[in-house]
C-alpha cells in the first residue's frame, strides 16, 4: 500500500474538503513594492476562489477540474485534465504538487510513488488579469484545501511562501505581496523580504472597484518598467522613493481612521503611477470621474495598463459614484468595505 494510500485511509476520508481565499487589491504602492519600498494591500472578500477536494476512483490520480480558468497551455478548451498531463509551468499543477510536498509527506516519496485518487474542483468569482489577485487566491484556496484533505491545518505563514512560488510562474518576479495579503487575508504593510505588518484600520474605507474591461499582464507591465528604470535608474528610483513616501503616510492615515488624508494620498500614488508610465487612458478616465462625482480620492490599482481602478468613497456616495464610473466605461463596479 502505498504512502498516498495510508494517509488517505487515515483520514476518515470520502467527505470532500472545501477551502476558498479572498481577492485583494493593492493601495499604495505598486511597483515601487518590487523595488523594495513598502505597499499596502488589503483583501477583498466579496470575490473569492473556492478549491474543494475530493477522493477519486482508486487509480485515477489527480484530475483538475477548474471551469472558470484559463485552461493550460495545450489544453485549450479543455478545463478538466489530469494533473500529470498538464505542463509543468501550469500554475494550478504546480500548486497541487507544492502542498502535496508540504503536508502529505511524513518521509520522502519514491519518484515512481503512485499519486492520490483525487479530484480537485477550483471556482473563482475574482476577475482574472485585472489587479484582483486571481491566481493567488486560487493557489491560495488549493494549497489549504489540499492541506486539509490531509489532515493539516496550514496556517499562513506556511501556505504564503509556496503561494510565492506559483506567482513566479504568473508574473516572473514578483514582490511577494499578492501571496501575503491573501494568505493572511488581513491588510498587510509590506516590505519586500521583511516580515508581515498587519495593518489596523482605524475608520472603514469604503471601495469602489471599477474594472476598465482592459486585461493586464503584470508580467509585461512589470518588465517593461524594468526596462525603463535600467535606462533612467535615478529617475525612477526618485520616483520609487516619493511612492514609499505615500504608501508610509497612507499607513499612518489608515491606522489613525482618515479617509480623507487617504484618498489626497491615493489622487498622489495616482498622478505618481502616470507619471510612471503605468496608467492608461481609460485608468485615468475613471480616477478622473470619481473624482468628479464625489470620491474622497481615486487611483489605478495592480499593475496598470488595464485592470482596475479604486475610489474611497463616503458610504452614501457609493451609487453616485458607482454610476458615474459606470457612465465613464467601468464594465463592472464591485463595492468593498475594508475594515
Ligand atoms: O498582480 P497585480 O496586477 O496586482 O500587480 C502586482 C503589483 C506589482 O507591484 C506591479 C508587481 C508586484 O509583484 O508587486
Amino acid at each position: 500500500m502505498s504512502i498516498w494510500t495510508d494517509q488517505h485511509q487515515s483520514q476518515s476520508l470520502n467527505q470532500p474538503i472545501v477551502a476558498a481565499a479572498p481577492g485583494k487589491v493593492i493601495l499604495f504602492g505598486e511597483h515601487a513594492v518590487v523595488y523594495n519600498r513598502p505597499a499596502i494591500a488589503v483583501p477583498v472578500t466579496d470575490v473569492s476562489a473556492t478549491a474543494t477536494i475530493s477522493p477519486g476512483e482508486p487509480g485515477s490520480g489527480i484530475w483538475i477540474l477548474a471551469a472558470d480558468l484559463p485552461a493550460p497551455d495545450g489544453k485549450q478548451g479543455s478545463h478538466h485534465y489530469r494533473l500529470h498531463d498538464a505542463p509543468a509551468d501550469d500554475p494550478l499543477k504546480a500548486s497541487v504538487e507544492l502542498a502535496l510536498d508540504a503536508f502529505c509527506q511524513d518521509e520522502p516519496i519514491e519518484a515512481d510513488s503512485p499519486e492520490p485518487d483525487v479530484l480537485v474542483t477550483i471556482t473563482s468569482t475574482i476577475p482574472i488579469a485585472r489587479g484582483m489577485g486571481s491566481g493567488a487566491a486560487v493557489a491560495t484556496a488549493v494549497v489549504r484545501a489540499i492541506g486539509r484533505y490531509f489532515g493539516h491545518n496550514p496556517q499562513p505563514g506556511e501556505i504564503s511562501p509556496l503561494v510565492y512560488e506559483v506567482e513566479k510562474l504568473h508574473h516572473g518576479t514578483p514582490s511577494g505581496i499578492d501571496n501575503t495579503v491573501v494568505a493572511y487575508e488581513q491588510p498587510v504593510f509590506f516590505v519586500r523580504g521583511t516580515g508581515i505588518t498587519r495593518l489596523s484600520v482605524g475608520a472603514p474605507l469604503n471601495l469602489i472597484i471599477a474594472d476598465t474591461g482592459v486585461v493586464s499582464s503584470t508580467r509585461r507591465v512589470v518588465s517593461d518598467v524594468r526596462r525603463r528604470w535600467s535606462a533612467e535608474t535615478e529617475r525612477y528610483e526618485g520616483l520609487f522613493d516619493e511612492i514609499g513616501g505615500l504608501a508610509r503616510l497612507a499607513k499612518s492615515a489608515i491606522e489613525r481612521g482618515n479617509p480623507i488624508a487617504v484618498g489626497r494620498l491615493m489622487d498622489e500614488n495616482h498622478e505618481l503611477l502616470m507619471t510612471l508610465g503605468v496608467s492608461s487612458p481609460e485608468l485615468d478616465k475613471l480616477a478622473e470621474a470619481a473624482r468628479m462625482s464625489g470620491a474622497l480620492g481615486a487611483k489605478m490599482s495592480g499593475a496598470g495598463w488595464g485592470g482596475n481602478m479604486l475610489a474611497l468613497v463616503e458610504a452614501e456616495r457609493t451609487l453616485k459614484v458607482a454610476g458615474a464610473l459606470r457612465a465613464a466605461g467601468a464594465v463592472s463596479t464591485i463595492f468593498s468595505q475594508i475594515s
